[in-house]
This record gives C-alpha cells, sequence and structure tokens, in this order.
C-alpha cells in the first residue's frame, strides 16, 4: 500500500475522501491525518479529524494539528457551506481519543525523514500551509517525498471563493506558491475535474443504502454542504472535491490531465490565488504539475460508493 500523510481541514467532501481511503487498505496505508485551518478553524478541524476516525473505527491513526492560520494572511473561512463545525450534518460520535502531542509540521518532516526515499505520498485535501511550512524547515524533504497530489486549484472552471480562485489555493497562496516552485512530483485535482462529479439524488442515496454506519452518515453529511452548492450552481448536484484525489490515485485511467506549468498569482487583489494553468505550453515555464481537467463521474462515484461500503 502508498503510504500517505493526509492534510484536511474537514469539511463534508474531505470527510468522503478520507472515509475513501479507510475503504481501501490494500491501497492507501495512512499514516496520520495532519488538521490544516481552512473551512472552519483549527479547533474544528483538529476534532473533525478525529470524529471521523472514531466514526470509522479508526482511532489507531494519529492526529495532528498544524498550524493555525495561514503563512502571511488572516484566515478565510468557509462555514456558509459547512457549517459553524466545519462538518455540520450527522451527530458524529464524540471522540474518545486525543491528537497527538507533536505538531502536524514536525510529524511530516520526521515522517519523511525516518522513511526510505520515495516512500511518503502527501494528499492534500486542503490549503497547503502545513506542506509548505515543512519545506521551508526542512528543505532537504523535497528529494524524498515520492509525490503530492493535492484538490487545490481551477483554471477553466473559473474560481469558488472569488471569480478567480478556488478556495484551498485562495486561503493561503503563498503556501501554494511554495508548493508549485518545490520540484516536487506534484498532481493537481483542481476544480475543473470536481466539478465534473455531482452528488446527484441517485449517487446520494446509493451511500445511505449502504447499510453501514458510515453510508448513510455520509449521505447525511453531503446532503448538508450541497445545499449550497445546489442553489449556487443551479446543477442536479454539487461537486464532490476531495474524494477526487484518492480516486485519481487509485483508478488514474478513469481521468485525464496534462503536464503543464500551474503559477499562482500571489500580489493582485482582484485574482488573489489564482492559479494560471499553460495548458497550452504558451510560456516557457518549467512543467511542474500534472494538471487534471477531466474524469469518468459514473466510475467515480461507483469507486467511492465501493470503499465506503466496506466500513463499518
Ligand atoms: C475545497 O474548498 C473546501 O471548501 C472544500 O473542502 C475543498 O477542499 C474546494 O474548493
Amino acid at each position: 500500500a502508498e503510504r500517505v500523510i493526509i492534510l484536511t481541514d474537514p469539511g463534508q467532501d474531505q470527510a468522503a475522501a478520507i472515509l475513501m481511503m479507510l475503504g481501501a487498505p490494500e491501497v492507501f496505508e495512512v499514516l496520520g491525518l495532519v488538521a490544516t485551518a481552512g473551512n472552519i478553524d483549527l479547533a474544528h478541524t483538529l476534532r473533525n479529524c478525529l470524529k471521523l476516525l472514531e466514526l470509522t473505527g479508526r482511532t489507531d491513526i494519529p492526529v495532528f494539528a498544524g498550524c493555525p492560520r495561514p503563512i502571511l494572511r488572516p484566515l478565510v473561512m468557509a462555514e456558509h457551506v459547512h457549517g459553524p463545525t466545519g462538518l455540520d450534518g450527522p451527530d458524529l460520535p464524540e471522540p474518545r481519543m486525543s491528537a497527538d502531542p507533536r505538531h502536524g509540521v514536525r510529524f511530516i518532516i520526521e515522517t519523511i525523514l525516518a522513511s526510505p526515499p520515495d516512500t511518503i505520498t502527501i494528499v492534500s485535501l486542503s490549503p497547503l500551509t502545513n506542506l509548505a511550512m515543512a519545506i521551508i524547515e526542512a528543505p532537504e524533504i523535497t528529494g524524498r517525498i515520492r509525490r503530492v497530489v493535492a484538490m487545490a486549484g481551477a483554471y477553466f472552471e473559473v474560481g469558488n471563493i472569488t471569480p478567480t480562485a478556488e478556495f484551498n489555493v485562495y486561503v493561503d497562496p503563498e503556501a501554494a506558491d511554495v508548493v508549485l516552485r518545490a520540484g516536487l512530483d506534484l498532481t493537481l485535482l483542481p476544480l475543473d475535474v470536481t466539478h465534473k462529479m455531482l452528488s446527484t439524488p441517485q449517487r446520494l442515496g446509493a451511500f445511505a443504502a449502504l447499510g453501514n454506519r458510515c453510508g448513510p452518515a455520509l449521505a447525511e453529511m453531503l446532503r448538508f454542504s450541497e445545499a449550497f452548492d445546489l442553489r449556487k450552481y443551479g446543477w442536479e448536484g454539487a461537486p464532490l472535491h476531495g474524494p477526487c484525489v484518492p480516486a485519481y490515485m487509485m483508478a488514474p485511467d478513469i481521468f485525464s490531465g496534462r503536464r503543464i506549468n500551474v503559477s499562482v498569482e500571489t500580489g493582485s487583489e482582484l485574482t488573489l490565488g489564482m492559479t494560471a494553468a499553460d495548458w497550452w505550453g504558451i510560456t516557457e515555464r518549467p512543467k511542474n504539475v500534472f494538471y487534471v481537467r477531466d474524469g469518468d463521474p459514473v466510475a467515480y462515484y461507483h469507486l467511492l460508493t465501493h470503499c465506503v461500503g466496506r466500513l463499518p
């Protein structure tokens, strides 16, 4: 199995991603969750991570608190989508375990340095603050990371928090900049692909019908968070962002993309956090990203439902 560290600010769609990975232990060995400030403040995202591990019965996985805010900017949150806890919807079990006292950035650095080169993958579902901080503190980790697969960015589908920026990049554009320039093996799952993965009533119904504890809980979470997007977009379902990362890792053939340059705007107030994707190779900038632009929603939901169905 691929050994992964998950960076996350759950967030119902990220809960779906975490459940998917825990439902596929032969593909993912989850070494730890690093809670990020993003959709909601760090205290809540940390608690939400613990709740998800309680729900899935995976209290053997450690949870670490990352940085409480982005590198330079005040935290912008998305309570309007995810609710005041960041993970509204069902009543999830109270966590009995507590977070590991080690800082999330230290956990990232120490895990990578203590492991053979090219054996640790970073799965980023959130703003990139903690990965960037780890790279700044210990630049030697970049050559040792197997790959980074991140839900971040938008180009063809433009923005979801401003007209031009995707939320995870907008929250901490400087962190995204550090990561984009680090010379990593980096794959991005931007809104361009997540906007094709719509949570239709039938697809959420399939989670609800799984007959376990996790499936119906996931359906209830997503019904809560999709309400905002359904009003906003007027589509038959809401984009389901987070699981695009593990789905891509499990089944790259159901996605398509290109190796291109992606650079992030950190100066302009108007377009802050915009990810300029050089899809047509217009510039000489280095190809730093595998940019996933399309995917098959039927296969995606099938895989996700299958994985969640394997949980308690
Ligand atoms: C991203 O923003 C957050 O609100 C979601 O959880 C996802 O990580 C999508 O732009």
